[in-house]
This record gives C-alpha cells, structure tokens and sequence, in this order.
C-alpha cells in the first residue's frame, strides 16, 4: 500500500440532522465520505475526505456488470458523557480483507484504513445519535471500477466510507421478530462466496425476502444450499438457539458469514460461564425440540441487528411459536450487555471498544 498523506476537502454546507427519536435505518448519510484510489502497479493512493456527493462511473464500469465488490458494516456510538465509541473496528477490516480475497480484489493495510476512518468520524462526530438504539452506521465498501467488459478482476478500485445515523434495523425496534425459514431459494453453498460480505449474497435473497414478508415474516434464515436441511443465517444477522438450557449456533462452513456480533456473543457467554455449541443445526431438530417444548430462544446477532430475538419461525406450513413472541431472559441480558459495552454503560473488560477522540 503506498501511504499518502490524507487530504482533507471540508464540506462548505451542513445538512440538517434527524430529529434523535425518529433515527431511520440507512437513508440518511453525514456531510462528509473517504474515499481512496487503487490502479495495479501503484496501490491504493490518494486517501480523501471530502464533502459526501454522488459518483461519476463509467457505465462499463465492472461494478455495474460482474458485481466485484465487497462492504463492511460497523457503528460509532455515544457513550452518556459524550465520548464516542467504536466496537471492535480492526474486526472489521479484518474481515473486509477476507471478502477482498474472495473476490480477487488486492487488500488494504487494515490499521491505516481504521486511522483514516477515525479521521473521518472526528470531523463528523456531532452526527452521532445518542438516544437509547441509535448510533452512527459506518459502511465500508470497494468497488471495482475499470471499465472493461471481461470477465476478469478490475485494475482499478475505489474504497470508500460512507456514515449514517441510524436506529434500529428492524421496525419496532427490540421485539421478537417473524422469521420464515426459506426451503426454496438458496443464499449460499460451500465453496461460494457465502462467507464474504458481497453485494450478490444479499441481492439474491430478495425474491425470498419479498415472498416471505407477503407472509408476514421480517425475514428469511437460510437453510443449506444442498440439502435445504442444514441452518445458516438470516438475510441480515447469525442465529442462535437456546435450547433445554444449551446455546447452539452453526458452525461456521465456508457459507455462512463470520458475524462479529456473532463472535462477540460465543466470548462474552463464555465468560458467564456457557458454552456455545456451534454445530450442524438441522431443521427437523429444531422442530422437533419445538414440538417437545424444549425450544426457549431464538435470538439473531448483527452489527446492524444488535440482537433481535426471533418470537416465530415459519417452516413448510409449520408454526414454531417461541417464547410466547416475548423477549428471552438470555437474549435480554445479551442485548443490555453489550449495548452497555458499546454505549459505555457497561464496563469493557474484554477491551473491545476504542474511543474515538
Ligand atoms: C450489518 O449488520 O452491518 C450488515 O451488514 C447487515 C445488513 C444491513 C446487510
């Protein structure tokens, strides 16, 4: 990576904030953006901050054609002293990279990219919310922008961040959701680029995302790709399962994302002393431990998500009822947790939060 100075461009207007206790999801974006250049041969060059405005591409552009691209998504928060906060930010790099590789698309130097987007968000730090479920939503992305109609890796990218205030992800905030657990359409499959963050992994799921909320459901948990028997994750978050007293997750297999909410959750549970079992979950056994009312939680983990307990899963016609749709004990204690590490609230002795000065 050849590193430059990073030039700052500041933004001459400012744009009106939401008001803090109607904070949408994703639509609304600060006064300012990174962006950095990469051409083979040269690195990535040029870091910028410079006022948020929209791209000029070329339309062949290989973006726009074969997809190659890969994002991150992580939050800033406001502690109730002001400070802000990141969560575990170097994760994120970390596995932005890992999509990178994925998608043959050369990586950036992780702790330089984290000083330069801590840049970013000092000069944007009143634009983090502070009511109770808000934060600022960063997202981190690289696009591939040669414009060259072979089917073969770009010689050009353009990372860039982008900010966003943000409440919760679901509408109505911490309350169990409706899941509808898709057999039909397939997410991912061994050897696919389920485990990385790319855009094609989440357009795909749409057309079930659309049947499934014509049902009344939030979203769809994916099952295997081969035998649709075999969980994975939902369209925006990781599953977990608590069940006769023992917290189960699946295995991470290739297809299913490396959530580091998810990651955060197996650490933190095993220091209250539970394990997690993470494993191949079947559907039929969680039906069947349904049926033997042994199921007590289902709960998603996300950057975006938080944790979002499930209150029902809907499977072949089949209704799972979980909790009585009410908020588990576990999953609420996980939820004040580690709102509490990321807000401040809690004290952080597992180290994973770094101010943002
Ligand atoms: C996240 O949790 O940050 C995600 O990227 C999930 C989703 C909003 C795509």
């Amino acid at each position: 990576m050849t590193t430059n100075e990073l030039e700052i461009v500041q933004s001459t207007s400012k744009k009106d904030k939401p008001s803090q206790d109607q904070v949408p999801f994703g639509t609304i974006f600060t006064d300012h953006m990174f962006t950095m250049e990469y051409e083979a041969g040269k690195g990535w060059f040029e870091p910028k901050i410079v006022p948020y405005a929209p791209l000029t591409l070329d339309p062949a552009a290989m973006i726009f054609h074969y997809g190659q691209t890969v994002f991150e998504g992580l939050k800033a928060y406001r502690t109730e002293e002001g400070r802000v906060l990141l969560f575990r930010p170097e994760k994120n790099f970390e596995r932005l990279n890992l999509s990178s590789e994925r998608l043959s698309i050369p990586p950036i130097d992780e702790n330089v990219v984290l000083e330069y987007l801590t840049k970013l968000i000092e000069l944007e730090k009143d634009w983090v919310p502070s009511t109770a479920g808000t934060s600022l939503y960063i997202r981190p992305f690289i696009i591939s922008t040669e414009a060259n109609l072979a089917v073969a890796p770009s010689k050009t990218y353009k990372f860039m961040i982008i900010m966003s205030p943000v409440g919760s992800y679901f509408t109505g905030g911490l309350k169990p959701v409706t899941i509808h657990v898709e057999d039909q359409f397939t997410r991912a499959v061994k050897g696919g680029t389920g485990m990385a963050k790319t855009a094609g992994n989440y357009s795909s799921g749409y057309q079930a995302q659309a049947n499934a909320k014509k049902l009344g459901n939030a979203d769809v948990l994916w099952l295997d790709g081969v035998e649709k028997k075999y969980i994975e994750e939902v369209g925006s978050m990781n599953i977990f399962f608590k069940i006769n007293g023992e917290v189960v997750t699946p295995a991470l297999n290739g297809s299913i994302l490396k959530g580091i909410t998810r990651m955060s959750i197996i650490e933190l549970l095993g220091t209250w002393g539970i394990e997690v079992n993470e494993k191949k979950i079947s559907i039929d056994e969680i039906y069947q431990a349904f049926q033997d009312g042994l199921i007590e939680e289902v709960f998603g983990t996300g950057t975006a998500a938080v944790i979002s307990p499930v209150g029902e899963l809907n499977w072949q016609g089949k209704k799972m009822i979980i909790n009585n749709h009410e908020i588990g004990e576990l999953s609420q204690k996980l939820y004040d947790t580690i709102t509490g590490i990321q807000t401040g609230k809690v004290e952080d002795t597992m180290g994973w939060t770094v101010e943002v000065k």
